[in-house]
């Protein structure tokens, strides 16, 4: 099943909710949310209070990935906010499988995220235990940059060692992703397509969502 996580940094901060449901009304069906500390990436966004607040105003599940060092310490904090996903970076974990077990002890699906530089097979110890693989298809910090093309290659390679395994955790896809790269991220594997820029603009989000899942959706089929 190819998603939409549509990525609340590139919205109106001030009508969240408003453009929370524009988003979902063109097909969105996750919710991605950015953490990011202004250590692990040189920007800061928002944090468990923000999870909170949007938890009420949609049924859709909450993405949260988290760009911030030591995340351990914030798990517990994001489980009580109503995440449903939470996503931790390799580069950031020194006991990562620890990390892995102790999202899942608090309720929530556990993700994996690696930075364009760091290799596909920096995780094959923990894939067993995660229900996505996210990978970041621009260095992590800020929306709008261009997609980096190798990350198609990266998202095969995964796809062919989860076949290799038969496991069944999903690739999710972030950066850069638009109407003009939303095809072959799909035809390589991906199936949770996180985008922010080209789906957030004003009077544009619901018709910009909708022509990215169709795009999306277009190139899945060709797949099967
Ligand atoms: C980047 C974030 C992305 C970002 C994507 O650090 O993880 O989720 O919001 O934005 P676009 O879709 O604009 O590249
Ligand atoms: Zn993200």
């Amino acid at each position: 099943m190819i998603e939409l996580a549509f990525s609340i940094l590139a919205a109106d901060f001030a009508h969240l909710a408003q453009e929370i449901a524009l988003a979902e009304r063109g097909g969105g069906s996750i919710v991605h949310v950015d953490v990011m500390d202004g250590h692990f990436v040189p920007n800061i966004t928002f944090g468990p209070p923000v999870v909170k607040a949007i938890r009420p105003v949609t049924k859709l599940p909450l993405d949260c990935h988290l760009m911030i060092e030591d995340p351990d310490a914030f798990i517990p904090a994001f489980a009580e906010a109503g995440a449903d996903m939470v996503s931790v970076h390799v580069e950031a974990c020194r006991h990562l499988n620890r990390t892995l077990q102790f999202i899942a002890d608090h309720g929530m699906l556990a993700g994996v995220v690696l930075n364009p530089a760091t290799p596909v097979e920096m995780l094959f110890e923990v894939l067993p235990m995660v229900h996505h693989v996210l990978v970041m298809s621009v260095n992590p910090g800020f929306g709008g940059q261009s997609f980096l093309p190798r990350s198609v290659q990266r998202i095969r390679h995964l796809a062919r060692l989860r076949q290799e395994l038969g496991l069944n955790f999903r690739i999710e896809v972030d950066g850069g992703v638009a109407h003009d790269t939303v095809a072959s991220v799909v035809e390589a594997g991906a199936d949770m397509l996180v985008a922010g820029s080209a789906v957030f603009a004003p009077g544009k989000t619901e018709a910009n969502a909708r022509e990215l899942l169709r795009l999306a959706r277009a190139a899945g089929s060709i797949n099967v």
